[in-house]
C-alpha cells in the first residue's frame, strides 16, 4: 500500500513528538494551579505519594494487605475527589490538568496497539491530496458532481459504461491495476473523471499524482537543464514512482526528440514496475501513431485500455444553460 514516502517519513516524524505537547501542556496547568493554590498543591503531593502506596502495597504480601490497598485507594480516591471540588471553585474544569490529546483514542501516538490510528490515516490523506497536484480540481469534480444528463442516445449510453468503468476502478484500485487512455473531444469530462477517480484512489490510501503533459516536460525540462517556462512542480522521480499517474491533456505539448525521450522513459519505466497509468487526450489512435515514435505508440495503443468519450461539449452546455 502506497502512501507517498515523504509525507508517511514527515507526519511519523511528527507525531513522534505530538503526545510531548499534550505533556507539557498538563505541565504548565499543573503549575499554574499551584501558583493559584496551595491547598493543591498539598493534595497533588499526597496524591503522588498514595500513589506509590498503592504500587508498594499491590505488590505487598502478607494477610493485610488487602485491607491496606483498600485503606489508601480510599485515601486516594478521597483526594481526587477534594482536588476536583477545588478545582470546580476556583472556576477550572475537574480535568484540566489531563494532558489535552487531540485524539483520545491514540493518545496523540498515530497507534492504537499496532494499528494505525483514523486520525494519522486522516492526516497522510490530506497530505496526499496535498501533495497529488489536484488543488483546486478536486473540490468541485467528483463522480456526484458527474451527470449523465449532457449526453443523449448511444453517447450517453457509452459514457453510463465510462462512469461505471471508472468508479469500479476507483474502488478496486490497487498497485497493480490497468492503465487507461481516455480519449474523446474537448469538455466531454475526461478531466472531470479522472479526477473523480484521482480523489477516491487517494482516499483509498494511494499515492497519486496527477499532471497536466505540457507542465510534466516543463518539470524534465528545469530537472536536466535548470530552465523552461513556468514553475517547476515535481521532481522527475515523482512520476515514475507514484502508485497513479494521471497525465492530463496529452498531446498540447509541443512534440519534440526531449518530450518524446522523456514520455518514452515515463511509460517504459512505468510499465515495467506494472505500476498504472491513466492518459486523457483529444488525439486519436491514428494521430497518436503519427505524433509519436513508435516506440511509445505501441506502448500507449499495446497496453492501455482506451475509454471513448463522446457528446456535446459539456463546457459550452454549462455556459449555454446558465
Ligand atoms: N457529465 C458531466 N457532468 C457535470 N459536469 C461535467 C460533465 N462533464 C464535464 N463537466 C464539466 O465540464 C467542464 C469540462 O469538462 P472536462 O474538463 O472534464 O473536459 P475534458 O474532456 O477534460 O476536456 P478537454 O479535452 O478540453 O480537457 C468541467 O468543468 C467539468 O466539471
Ligand atoms: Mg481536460
Ligand atoms: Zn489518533
Amino acid at each position: 500500500m502506497g502512501y507517498n514516502n515523504e509525507n508517511y517519513r514527515r507526519i511519523r516524524a511528527a507525531y513522534k513528538t505530538k503526545y510531548l505537547k499534550a505533556y507539557e501542556e498538563a505541565e504548565r496547568r499543573t503549575a499554574e494551579l499551584h501558583t493559584k493554590s496551595a491547598e493543591v498543591a498539598e493534595i497533588d503531593r499526597q496524591l503522588r505519594s498514595t500513589g506509590a502506596e498503592i504500587a508498594m502495597a499491590a505488590l505487598g504480601t502478607g494477610a493485610d494487605y488487602r485491607s491496606r490497598l483498600a485503606a489508601v485507594e480510599a485515601r486516594n480516591l478521597e483526594l481526587q475527589k477534594k482536588r476536583s471540588e477545588l478545582l470546580q471553585k476556583m472556576g477550572y474544569p475537574a480535568d484540566y490538568t489531563k494532558p489535552p490529546y487531540e485524539c483520545e483514542l491514540c493518545r496523540d501516538s498515530g497507534f492504537v496497539d499496532t494499528k494505525m490510528c483514523e486520525c494519522m490515516r486522516r492526516e497522510l490523506v490530506l497530505a496526499a491530496f496535498a501533495s497529488s497536484g489536484l488543488g483546486e480540481l478536486m473540490r468541485s469534480q467528483s463522480f456526484d458532481s458527474f451527470s449523465l444528463e449532457y449526453y443523449n442516445g448511444e453517447d450517453r449510453m457509452m459514457m453510463e459504461r465510462n462512469l461505471e468503468l471508472l468508479k469500479a476502478y476507483a474502488e478496486g484500485f490497487d498497485a497493480h491495476a490497468d492503465s487507461l487512455i481516455l480519449c474523446g473531444a474537448t469538455g466531454l469530462g475526461k478531466t472531470h473523471l479522472s479526477t473523480a477517480v484521482a480523489r477516491r484512489v487517494i482516499e483509498r490510501g494511494f499515492d497519486v499524482y496527477y499532471t497536466g503533459a505540457i507542465q510534466m516536460f516543463s518539470d524534465f525540462e528545469f530537472a536536466k537543464f535548470g530552465s523552461g517556462t513556468g514553475e517547476h512542480l515535481a521532481d522527475p522521480a515523482r512520476y515514475v514512482d507514484c502508485d497513479l499517474l494521471i497525465l492530463d491533456d496529452l498531446g498540447t505539448e509541443v512534440t519534440n526528440q526531449f518530450t518524446n525521450s522523456c514520455l518514452y522513459m515515463i511509460l517504459d519505466n512505468r510499465i515495467n514496475l506494472r505500476r498504472p497509468t491513466i492518459i486523457n487526450t483529444n488525439l486519436t489512435g491514428k494521430e497518436i501513431k503519427a505524433r509519436y515514435t513508435d516506440r511509445i505508440a505501441s506502448r500507449i495503443l499495446g497496453t492501455f485500455k482506451p475509454l471513448l468519450f463522446a457528446g456535446t461539449d459539456v463546457r459550452r452546455q454549462k455556459l449555454t444553460n446558465k
